[in-house]
C-alpha cells in the first residue's frame, strides 16, 4: 500500500465489506502503514494521548488504547509517563507492531464489544483513535468502549465530520459529558478529537 495517496488508502480501507475483511486487510496492511499514513497521521495519536492527560494526572492507572493498530498511541502516552497501557485490536498484525514497541502492559486481540473484549477489566481512561470510521466501528462500539470505563473516566476518541451523525445518539446520553474538542483539517473531512467524561450510572 505504499506510495499511495491518504484519500485513496482511506477509501481503500473504508470500503471493507465486513470485520473479517477489515481484518485481512490491516493484517496485509501492518508492514507499511506508518509510512502510508506517516506524514499526515502523525498528529493524531500525540494530540489525543495529551488530551487524555489533560484529565488524568495519576500515570499508574489503567489506560485502554482501543484500535491500538501499530502502537502510535500507546508510544505518545508512554511518553507522557503512563506506565498501565493495554492494546487491543481485531488485526493480530498489527497488534504485533503495536506489542513490539514495548510500551504496552498487557494486549488482547479482539473486536470492541466481542466475548473477549467483554472480560476487559475497567479501565481510567480510553483512547480511540482512527477506529471511528466507515467498516470500522459505529455507536454500538462506541458504547461498549465507555461500558469499560470507571465512574468519571475518560474516553478520547476521534471521528471525521461526516461520521460524527452515526455516534450522535450515545454521546447525547446523559452520562456523557463533553469536556474537549479539537478539530484537525487533515483530509478534506475534518477529524475531530473529541474527549468525554463518562459518569455511572446505578445500572451500568
Ligand atoms: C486507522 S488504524 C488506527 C491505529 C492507531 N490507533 C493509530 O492511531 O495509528 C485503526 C485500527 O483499529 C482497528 N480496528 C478497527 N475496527 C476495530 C474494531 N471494531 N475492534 C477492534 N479494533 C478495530 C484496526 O485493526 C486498526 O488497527
Amino acid at each position: 500500500m505504499s506510495e499511495i495517496q491518504p484519500s485513496k488508502w482511506l477509501k481503500w480501507i473504508c470500503s471493507s465489506k465486513n470485520l473479517d475483511e477489515l481484518c485481512e486487510n490491516y493484517d496485509r496492511w501492518a508492514i507499511t502503514y506508518e509510512t502510508d499514513v506517516g506524514g499526515v497521521w502523525e498528529p493524531v495519536p500525540l494530540a489525543a494521548a495529551l488530551m487524555l492527560a489533560e484529565y488524568i494526572d495519576d500515570k499508574q492507572c489503567a489506560i485502554l488504547d482501543a484500535g491500538a493498530g501499530t502502537g502510535l498511541v500507546g508510544v505518545a502516552l508512554a511518553e507522557l509517563g503512563f506506565k498501565q497501557i493495554i492494546a487491543i485490536d481485531i488485526s493480530s498484525s498489527m497488534l504485533a507492531k503495536a506489542v513490539a514497541k514495548g510500551v504496552y502492559s498487557s494486549s488482547l486481540c479482539c473486536s470492541i464489544g466481542d466475548r473477549l473484549f467483554r472480560n476487559l477489566k475497567r479501565v481510567s481512561g480510553i483512547i480511540a483513535a482512527g477506529v471511528f470510521a466507515e467498516a470500522h466501528a459505529g455507536a454500538a462500539e462506541l458504547l461498549a468502549l465507555s461500558e469499560k470505563i470507571i465512574d468519571e473516566g475518560v474516553l478520547v476518541f476521534t471521528a471525521r465530520q461526516s461520521f460524527l451523525p452515526q455516534l450522535q445518539e450515545v454521546v447525547n446520553r446523559p452520562e456523557w459529558s463533553p469536556i474537549n474538542s479539537k478539530a484537525m483539517p487533515i483530509y478534506d473531512d475534518p477529524m475531530h478529537l473529541l474527549a468525554y467524561r463518562i459518569k455511572k450510572t446505578t445500572e451500568s
